[in-house]
């Protein structure tokens, strides 16, 4: 990574994504400092790693030793330290202004040349990076669910994000087997602007009685020969994330493809955000 080695990632948020980047991040031997609000949620965090890494090595996927990996992972809600961090990933909701907060508030504590790697579903990167005055350390990394398993991430440039952030960020990648590919800014990437259509319409197939979840998945599966169908992948990325990002593609494109379902808010209304809370389209 030419001049800039990167030894230790700093992870805001241990929700979904979080706990995936952490994993995928400890299992490449960097030093993780994984930060969120409250020690039970970066508790239930560690417990899902390390029942992953068990699965692993149970299903013979890989063999990890599981207590080394979860010992380079330092949990904590002190944003001070990320002082000597020299990547920062974010993985906290999918709202600008408390994102916008969060950067302004670690920016002060991480050293200069720290990056600032933003994992979003829809919101553009200059969105962000213009609202910093370190906006040419700042871009956009994609991190596909669930994040131990991904194979591509699209990368995307904001405006100002510089061409050694870019260089500096492939190569990341690179070093944890994730292939990456760098698009242009806009709202929803490439990833969002068609997986979001897709899921919405399927729920709103669900609303209008069409098909039952399980066929408008089996369809979809056999017919496109998709691995996982959309209503199983809006479960698995969290139904208020979706909800969040189908908001976003609206509030950028002012386009009826993206109103979003009723049937979507009446699931988070009832609590129904898929896997994490047990309940979804499907029941887990
Ligand atoms: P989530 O709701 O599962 O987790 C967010 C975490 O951030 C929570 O644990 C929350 O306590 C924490 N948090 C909130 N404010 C914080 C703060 N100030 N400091 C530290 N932690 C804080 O959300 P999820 O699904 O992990 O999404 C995170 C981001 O990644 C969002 O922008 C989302 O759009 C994006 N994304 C989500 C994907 C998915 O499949 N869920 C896929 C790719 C991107």
């Amino acid at each position: 990574m030419g001049e800039y080695k990167v030894k230790s990632v700093g992870i805001l948020g241990a929700g979904v994504m979080g706990t995936g980047v952490a994993q995928k991040m400890a299992q490449c031997h960097y030093d993780v400092v994984l930060v969120d609000i409250s020690n039970e949620i970066l508790q239930k965090s560690l417990l899902t790693i390390k029942k992953n890494l068990m699965l692993n090595n149970m299903m013979k996927l890989s063999k990890f030793n599981v207590e080394e990996t979860i010992n380079k992972i330092l949990l904590t809600t002190d944003c001070e330290e990320l002082r000597d961090v020299d990547v920062v990933i974010e993985n906290i909701p999918e709202k600008v202004d408390v994102k916008l907060n969060l950067y302004e508030k670690v920016s002060k504590i991480c050293k200069q040349e720290c990056i600032f790697m933003v994992n979003t579903s829809c919101i553009p990167i200059s969105r962000i990076a213009n609202a910093l005055s370190f906006s040419d350390k700042v871009i956009g990394v994609h991190f596909l669910n669930p994040v131990p398993a991904q194979k591509i991430s699209e990368v995307i440039k904001g405006n100002s994000t510089s061409e050694d952030t870019v260089v500096l960020t492939q190569e990341f990648l690179k070093s944890i087997d994730i292939e990456s590919t760098v698009i242009n800014d806009s709202p929803g990437f490439v990833t969002n602007r068609l997986s979001h259509l897709f899921m919405n319409e399927a729920a709103n197939l669900v609303m209008e009685g069409i098909a039952e979840p399980e066929q408008i998945d089996l369809i979809f599966t056999k017919g496109f020969h998709h691995e996982m169908g959309p209503l199983h992948t809006a479960d698995l990325i969290g139904i208020d994330t979706v909800v969040d990002s189908i908001d976003i593609l609206y509030s950028y494109y002012h386009d009826s493809r993206y109103v979003c379902s009723p049937c979507l808010r009446k699931m988070v209304e009832k609590g129904e955000l898929g896997i994490k809370s047990g309940k979804g389209f499907f029941i887990y």
